[in-house]
């Protein structure tokens, strides 16, 4: 167990550990300085932490599974981020991920899978993200399936990873751009079973917009803005 410290973790090849307590800042402006990054590892467990920094607080890569992340407070920072996967023709996916409790504060995005436009036997699949309380955030709710830095490497080509039974439960706030829920997943392997319940999102105190494609999926409860799913 690693509590109380002031350092940037990575968990790599890891099972069963456990981080608590965990403060990590670092300047809001140091580009690729994850908080906490985890890979290739089963049963991880991040509770009741503080993260601050220029890039994802945290960031979870592929062979990731069985994670559970609660209380954790993200800003400034990219927010928490399953991805970028898919950038290896073969790669373990990640899964069974939850996310529950969490905080967002000014950061670039807040619940996030990302995934390169590329060809990958990837996956990512089993996630519950729940009870997020979103300020002033420029993606709160955000699939994106097209990542490639610099266009290079990926042009015309669409992401192989597998995208399912992804569920959002009460996340609220304030989106602080127009489009709060964005799935942009892949044309040749759509996302399918995403949950939307009792999400309420908005915009400059107008509700914010929702944008899909290539996403299935449902909603209940109150879902604000209104679900394209
Ligand atoms: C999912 O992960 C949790 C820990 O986060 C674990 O307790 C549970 O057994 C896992 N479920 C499966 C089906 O592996």
């Amino acid at each position: 167990m690693i509590s109380g410290q002031l350092f940037l973790i990575v968990i790599n090849g890891c099972q069963n550990v456990k981080v608590q307590g965990v403060k990590v800042s670092a300047a809001g402006n140091s580009p690729n300085t994850d908080g906490i990054h985890v890979q290739s590892s089963t049963g991880v467990t991040i509770l009741n932490s503080r993260i601050g920094t220029g890039d994802d607080c945290v960031s979870i890569g592929p062979g990731t599974s069985s994670m559970w992340i609660e209380n954790v407070a993200c800003g400034p920072g990219h927010g928490i981020s399953i991805g970028s996967l898919g950038k290896e023709s073969q790669e373990a996916g990640v899964q069974n991920v939850t996310v529950k409790t969490t905080t967002f504060t000014g950061t670039e995005n807040g619940l996030r899978i990302k995934s390169w436009g590329r060809p990958s036997n990837g996956f990512a699949r089993d996630f519950l993200f729940q009870h997020a309380v979103i300020s002033n955030v420029q993606n709160p709710i955000v699939i994106d399936q097209n990542y490639c830095p610099g266009e290079k490497n990926c042009p015309g080509q669409v992401s192989g990873v597998k995208i399912s039974d992804v569920t959002y439960q009460d996340i609220h706030g304030s989106s602080a751009t127009e489009v709060a829920v964005k799935f942009d997943c892949s044309k040749k392997y759509p996302c399918t079973g995403i949950k939307l319940a009792h999400v309420k999102l908005t915009y400059k105190n107008q509700p914010a917009e929702a944008s899909c494609s290539n996403a299935g999926g449902v909603a209940s409860g109150l879902v604000q803005p209104t679900s394209c799913l």
